[in-house]
């Protein structure tokens, strides 16, 4: 289903690949516009741009680390420059690295790596775009979470621990930003080959999930299209698990 984001402006941080490639695609074909930013591959942001583009979309490609402070305001500032706008959707869903470490490998630097795309990253977007927001009383902030949290997959707690800090800022921002109509969610998906997993077999985690099959980026990209859309006014402060009953519960 095609929900109606006409007029709607998204940003889409790591939108120029992965999950993140498919959520941008999708929402530009419910007729939001869309800011693709990405942190180094130009080509591959164009690439995503120049496909919403023929499929009679609206995209531009936005550059910046939304890790660093001064490079979100200034990548905030061209996105509404260039699309002469606010931002009415933002899809926090830009990964970094994730490199699986023990606890005796581990320095409390990599934990910090982490919270930095998953924590403080969101923090300086949100904070930036939130005047925007106020002003028309409306707004969706979708965070892209993983299943892991579920799962405590080991060897992995810094990625494990930022990803499980998103719950919590998930459903404390949408307390205090409810009020001024504005919804925050989470949604979890399950493991999802992209282009960075490259041939990897599937098979032995598939034979876990409930529906015996891997999820594919589109499902998380309907996901995000249903939160932003008008159909979910009345959803805010969920974890939404999109991986075929991997897990159950938070
Ligand atoms: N795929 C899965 O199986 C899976 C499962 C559970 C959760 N997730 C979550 O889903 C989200 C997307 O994952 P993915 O697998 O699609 O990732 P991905 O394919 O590795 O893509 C990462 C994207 O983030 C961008 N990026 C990296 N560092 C950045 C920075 N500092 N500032 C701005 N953009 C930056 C990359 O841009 P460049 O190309 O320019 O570097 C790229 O567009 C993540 O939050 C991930 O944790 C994924």
């Amino acid at each position: 289903m095609s929900h109606n984001l006409n007029e709607k402006i998204a940003l889409v941080t790591g939108g120029s690949r992965g999950l993140g490639k498919v959520i941008s695609l999708t929402l530009a074909e419910s007729g939001a516009m869309v800011i693709v930013n990405y942190a180094n591959n130009q080509e591959s942001a164009q690439e995503t741009v120049d496909l919403i583009k023929s499929n009679a979309g609206k995209a531009i490609t936005v550059k910046g680390d939304i890790t660093d402070e001064d490079e979100v305001q200034r990548l905030i500032s061209e996105a509404e420059e260039k699309t002469g706008g606010t931002i009415d959707i933002l899809v926090n869903n830009a990964t970094g690295p994730q490199p699986e470490l023990s606890i005796e490998e581990s320095t409390w630097q990599d934990y910090l790596n982490q919270l930095e795309y998953f924590v403080k990253a969101p923090l300086l977007l949100t904070k930036t775009i939130l005047p925007g927001m106020k002003k028309k009383m409306e707004g969706r902030i979708i965070n892209i979470g993983s299943e892991v949290v579920q799962l405590g997959n080991p060897n992995f707690g810094n990625y494990v621990t930022a990803k499980s800090s998103q719950i919590g800022m998930t459903r404390s921002w949408a307390s205090e930003l409810g009020p001024l109509g504005i919804t925050v969610n989470l949604i979890n998906p399950g493991f999802i080959p992209v282009e960075r997993h490259g041939n990897v077999d599937p098979s032995s985690y598939k034979k876990n999930v409930p529906l015996q099959k891997m999820g594919e980026p589109i499902d998380i990209a309907n996901a995000v299209a249903f939160l932003s859309s008008n159909e979910a006014k009345f959803i805010t402060g969920q974890s939404i698990s999109v991986n075929g009953g991997n897990t159950f519960g938070i």
